[in-house]
């Protein structure tokens, strides 16, 4: 040991002073960030943050697309007709089996024939579904049901249909169709339940009393859907969305784009129109689409949550390595997006723009961004280059204002946008939040249109919200480049078989859904972000803290996001320049967990949420700690 006197005491704190701020330590020894409230650097992109989505892990089918039937047309398959089995209730005496010879529209010439040979008002037969893991049914709700059929004989007499429970094999609603006739025709009811405990335990049946040849397709029953659209979605994950507050919505792809062949990709031209005239197609995620989540469709989904459609155009590649060349083989490729666009943008009086008004929207729909493919980069002929600029050429030409986004680099035009995807573990990400730091501003904007820290099954669970929130405050940072930035994938159905991609932002099944802690990391961060990404620095950082700070001018607020992804407190001094009066009470959101475990699921949905209390003696200069394992946004009021 060794002794100090007044002045060598004096001299050894000074030393440590200066040190402490060498090393970026406020006056308490804790890490310093400044602030400088009066200087903007960059302007926050107001599309930052938005939807991507496609038919995967079940998103659309027993998923947002309300329809609870599943395989309503019947597609054929080794275990045809999935999902559908005989009901012979009694001495009735029935087969069923698929029939390609006869359907209800030129575009489907396929259905199920019921063959009842033995039945009565007290035997019936008839056929049954399962739904998506069961059709969930509620208490005092109207369920619309409808069916295409014809009977080899009007005798055959009508169709009942009911929402039967699987425990009791009792109705809980039913309603009987007028008497079928012998040509094709659409018949449609209602159900509406009772006082009945909620449940998913029941299936859907349809009977006859009577014997005869039936053929059936397109059997449907929507329960309630958001905003009572036709044809429409579900309302708890549509809620759910709308809580995001999504500028745009990137559709309809991803692979399912693609599709793994080219005669399996998203042809936009049969999905539009009556269901009844929609072929449907096989996924890439390995099941089939009804395709009642058609171009249209996915427009309305815009409409509905005040969002921007992204929309991307199939660009002649399929993920079996297939692809069209560029030239002649791929002009027709290139007319078809051509129309696809008339038919989103064109006047009523275009001729795809007259299609969708006769589909049911006179009013042309606002376009901004066109994505030519999707994750081009697979391509292994190297036609991407080639096939970028032909479709470039030709939109451009017709649509000057278009943002064209590639979905790969390409030497022969310059994008006007790239797309670049990030599937990372958390780790990753948080030595990957300086990546765009230093990229060249003068060359094309990025869309981040796929990204996620995939830690956790099926959804995310806290150490990957934490992944998640730091990389999203490096995007804000950098959101003058970044112009769009989604999530992937969005959805998924929890029930076994469900999900084909683990780590997905929202779960579900047939009646219930809920938010992993990283969908509540970005409903924090998209509902509060400024105009503007403000200068700051931060002295001293403690390893796996993030942060970024943005500013609302308009409203005077300044909004302060940390995350501190590290096992114990970080305490910072946070020095506010330039800011004229800091108000005293700043509101905090709080997202936190004990460990990066935790996560939210269907049976304990709430379990990591966002909690929003208020921090009082805020000044242009205090301290505040934040806790362990925990994203948190701090709004100050600046006047
Ligand atoms: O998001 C899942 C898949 O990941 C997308 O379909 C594809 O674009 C990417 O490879």
């Amino acid at each position: 040991m060794f002794k100090l006197g007044i002045f060598g005491k004096s001299v050894f704190f000074l030393f440590l002073f200066t040190m402490a701020r060498m090393y970026g330590q406020g006056p308490q020894g804790a890490p310093e960030l400044t602030i400088a409230v009066d200087k903007p650097i960059a302007r926050v992109s107001p599309t930052l943050y938005g939807l991507m989505t496609e038919e995967i892990n079940y998103s659309y089918e027993g998923g947002l697309y309300a329809d609870l039937v599943r395989n309503r047309a019947f597609h054929p398959g080794w275990d045809e007709p999935a999902h559908w089995f005989l009901m012979q209730y009694g001495n009735a005496q029935a087969s069923m089996a698929l029939d390609p010879s006869t359907g209800p529209s030129a575009n489907r010439r396929f259905s199920l024939r019921l063959n009842v040979e033995k039945a009565s008002p007290t035997d019936l037969a008839g056929i049954e579904n399962e739904g998506y893991w069961g059709i969930p049914a509620r208490a005092n709700t109207t369920y619309k049901a409808s069916f295409y059929a014809k009977a080899d004989t009007a005798s055959v007499g009508p169709v009942t249909i009911s929402i039967t429970s699987d425990d009791t094999g009792k109705p809980l609603a039913s309603a009987t169709a007028p008497a079928l006739g012998t040509e094709w025709k659409q018949y449609s009811v209602t159900l509406k339940t009772g006082d009945i405990k909620t449940s998913a335990a029941n299936h859907l049946v349809l009977t006859i009393a009577n014997p005869g040849k039936v053929w059936f397709d397109m059997i449907s029953l929507f329960p309630p859907t958001y905003k009572n659209r036709e044809n429409g979605n579900r309302v708890d994950l549509m809620e759910k969305l709308a809580a995001m507050k999504p500028a745009f919505l990137r559709f309809p792809g991803g692979n399912y784009l693609e599709g793994d062949h080219i005669s399996e990709r998203f042809e936009w031209k049969k999905t539009i129109g009556p269901l009844v005239d929609r072929p449907t197609h096989p996924s890439p995620w390995h099941y089939h689409s009804s395709d009642g989540m058609g171009l249209l469709e996915f427009l309305y989904w815009c409409e509905d949550l005040h969002m921007q459609p992204v929309l991307a155009v199939y660009a002649g590649y399929s993920m079996a390595q297939e692809h069209v060349n560029p030239g002649a083989d791929l002009e027709p490729y290139v007319q078809d997006a051509l129309d696809e666009l008339e038919y989103v943008t064109g006047s009523a009086d275009t001729k795809w723009g007259a299609v969708r008004a006769q589909n049911g929207h006179p009013e042309p729909f606002a376009l901004n961004y066109v994505e030519i493919g999707n994750e081009d980069w697979f391509d292994k002929s190297g036609s991407y280059d080639g096939r970028y600029a032909q479709y470039y050429d030709a939109i451009k030409t017709k649509y000057p204002e278009l943002q064209l986004i590639a979905t790969a680099p390409v030497q022969s035009r310059t994008p006007d946008v790239i797309d670049d995807h990030y599937y990372k573990r958390a780790d990753e990400f948080f030595a990957f939040t300086n990546h765009y730091d230093k990229v060249d501003r003068k060359g094309p904007k990025v869309f981040v249109g796929e990204w996620a820290t995939r830690e956790g099954t099926p959804t995310p669970n806290f150490g990957a919200a934490l992944g998640d929130a730091a990389w999203m405050t490096a995007m804000e940072r950098n959101s003058d480049l970044i112009v769009m930035a989604s999530y992937a994938p969005l959805f998924t159905n929890v029930n076994p078989g469900g999900m084909q991609w683990d780590t997905d932002l929202i779960g579900y099944d047939a009646l219930n859904s809920y938010g992993s802690p990283s969908y509540y990391a970005q409903v924090m961060f998209s509902n509060h972000i400024g105009s503007e990404v403000i200068e700051s620095s931060l002295a001293g950082a403690p390893t796996r803290l993030f942060y970024s700070v943005t500013r609302d001018v308009a409203r005077g607020v300044l909004f302060l996001k940390v995350v501190n992804a590290s096992s114990i407190p970080h305490e910072l001094n946070i020095k506010l320049t330039g800011a004229g009066q800091v108000e005293k009470n700043a509101k905090l959101i709080r997202l936190a967990a004990l460990t990066t475990a935790e996560t939210n699921t269907l049976w304990e949905p709430t379990k990591v949420v966002p909690v929003e209390s208020s921090i009082a003696n805020v000044s242009d200069s205090f301290r505040y700690t934040f806790s362990p394992y925990s994203i948190n946004i701090i709004e100050f009021h600046i006047r």
